[in-house]
């Protein structure tokens, strides 16, 4: 799986680049197809970095990465 650095998914936040991804438990997940994630923003939340922590704060599980595939791992 390819790997990329906090810097690297730091450009993913939807503001810098057109692409949307999010960290959770060490893999990279790319949400840009999601309307939940336009911008790179989800409620309080913002893409471009490892978001495992604040997962704790959402209504939902982690069941909602399911229907993405991770994309690369986090170094
Ligand atoms: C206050 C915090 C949050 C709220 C209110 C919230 C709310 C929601 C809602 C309502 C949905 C769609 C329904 C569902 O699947 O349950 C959703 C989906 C999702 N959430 Fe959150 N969420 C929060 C935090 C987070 C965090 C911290 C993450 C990442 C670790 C996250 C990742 C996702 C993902 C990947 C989806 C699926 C998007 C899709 O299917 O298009 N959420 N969230």
């Amino acid at each position: 799986m390819k790997e990329y650095t906090r810097q690297q998914l730091a450009l993913r936040n939807g503001q810098d680049k057109p692409e949307v991804w999010v960290s959770y438990k060490g893999l990279i997940y790319d949400v840009s197809a999601s309307r939940l994630w336009k911008t790179g923003t989800h409620y309080e939340h913002w893409a471009g970095q490892d978001l495992t922590e604040e997962l704790k704060d959402a209504p939902h599980t982690e069941k909602v990465f399911e229907k993405f595939q991770p994309i690369g791992r986090l170094i």
